[in-house]
């Protein structure tokens, strides 16, 4: 069933590897359109199967949506079927949870299944709920399914117990049409959540504030078409990072954005990578001595939990004891189990804590990749690893990495991609 990676490790890489465009990004605004009747153009799209299968969900309720050429599609919420997500094709993504503001806001009416578990964590809703309850949502619907209504949103204050990004981007669609002035308090702070907020404000929202925790969102009655371009994928970009340290090699990574990863490289610098930064390039020189580091993950803009799993396989190689501690997801650093299966030194002292005792030879083994972030992250393991690795369960890759065996290939990497 399904393919997997066949991997030749501690090949030398080399050269210059494009980051696509930013999968948290382009998602969200797949889902906006449906606030308006007019027709939006998405450019820089990654062609990844999380975005595909958004498209499935918004398709199924009656969203035209076509495929102008790689990379760019247009999107028409015109008239829609119904508000009731197909509950086989929403569980697979858990974004689809955020189709409830635009839905509501709009139509007055969201239906779906509760979002399954997910591997990192228990992923609750809670937020999505009580904030578009504090907009007028009456939530009805029983242990599996969500039904909310509404006879209009109106504009409330609501103050996060705790930061969250897809719910933060949940209530500014929400609010975006709702009546009169919504105030968003401790919203998350992250580039995809500014991203979204100045193309609505491009179609005709009032959005004050996003990109600090105070968010002010006056409701309008109806936004017009636009054109949206991808931000690039820091995440993306800061995992080419980690490869090219990890692996000693020298490759500059292009088409980033260099600014949404402030911290991320200071951590890098601290560790001992020598990087030179550009308007919209990270180049790594070939690293020498590694360093060990004490690290958290954070909300923007600190280190982004996203990142964590690189940084882990990158931290393997550095010397002396290194403390990542993670505060976003409590199941996020069970991977490392496989890391020491290929040789690493990690303790994990709590599900939120390891120390990393560096460096560690690894060697190549058959791995399956557990989900998206440590998938890729095991990727990079295998390719500093002694030795031939095979991966399995490449489908949780695909779900946020555009083709990577092909532009792996391009730098030098012994990656083939084959079937199971
Ligand atoms: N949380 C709640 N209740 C809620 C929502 C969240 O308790 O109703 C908790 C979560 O359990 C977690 C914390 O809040 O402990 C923060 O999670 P957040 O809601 O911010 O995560 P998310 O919005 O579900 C997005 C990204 C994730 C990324 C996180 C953190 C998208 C589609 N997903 O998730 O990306 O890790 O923010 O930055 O934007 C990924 O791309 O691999 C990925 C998991």
């Amino acid at each position: 069933m399904g393919e997997k990676f066949l991997i030749q490790g501690r090949k030398p890489l080399s050269g210059e590897i494009k980051v696509k465009g930013a999968k948290n990004a382009a998602l969200k605004v797949f889902i906006a359109s449906l606030l308006t009747d007019k027709e939006w153009q998405i450019y820089n799209v990654p062609e990844i199967k999380d975005i595909f299968q958004e498209i499935e969900i918004l398709k199924d309720l009656g969203l035209k949506i076509e495929k102008e050429k790689k990379g760019v599609y247009k999107v028409r919420a015109k008239e829609i079927k119904k508000t009731e997500l197909d509950s086989s094709l929403s569980q697979k993504i858990r974004a689809s949870i955020m189709i409830t503001g635009p839905l509501l806001a709009r139509f007055g009416e969201a239906k779906l299944s509760y979002p399954g578990g997910c591997l990192i964590g228990k992923r609750p809703i809670d937020l999505f709920l009580e904030g578009l309850a504090a907009l007028g949502a009456e939530l009805k619907g029983d242990k599996n399914t969500i039904h909310l209504t509404t006879k209009g949103l109106k504009g409330n204050v609501f103050v996060f117990p705790q930061i969250s990004v897809t719910a933060t981007e949940c209530l500014i669609m929400a609010a975006a049409l709702a009546k009169g002035k919504t105030v968003l308090k401790n919203a998350a702070m992250e580039p995809e959540v500014v991203s979204l907020v100045d193309f609505l404000n491009s179609c005709g929202a009032q959005i004050k504030g996003a990109g600090t925790p105070n968010i002010e969102i006056k409701g309008v009655k109806k936004l017009r078409g636009g054109r949206y371009f991808t931000i690039p994928d820091r995440i993306e970009a800061g995992t080419f990072a980690a490869l090219a340290a990890a692996s000693k090699s020298k490759v500059k990574i292009r088409d980033c954005e260099p600014l949404h990863l402030e911290v991320f490289l200071k951590i890098l610098k601290k560790i001992g990578v020598e990087l030179e930064r550009g308007r919209n390039y990270i180049l790594v020189r070939q690293s020498k001595a590694l360093r060990s580091v004490k690290v958290v993950t954070h909300e923007y803009p600190g280190l982004p939990t996203d990142l964590q799993p690189p940084l882990t396989i990158l931290l393997t190689q550095a010397k002396g004891l290194s403390l990542i501690r993670e505060t976003v997801f409590e199941g996020r650093l069970f991977y490392t189990d496989i890391l020491n299966q290929m040789g690493a030194d990690i303790i994990m002292c709590d599900p939120h804590r390891i120390v990393i005792q560096g460096p560690s030879r690894l060697y190549g083994r058959r791995i399956i990749s557990p989900d998206i972030r440590a998938g890729i992250s095991l990727v990079i393991a295998a390719l500093i690893a002694q030795g031939k690795s095979t991966i399995e369960n490449i489908e949780q890759i695909d779900r946020g990495y555009e083709k990577i065996e092909q532009r792996l290939q391009k730098i030098g990497a012994d990656i083939k991609r084959v079937k199971n």
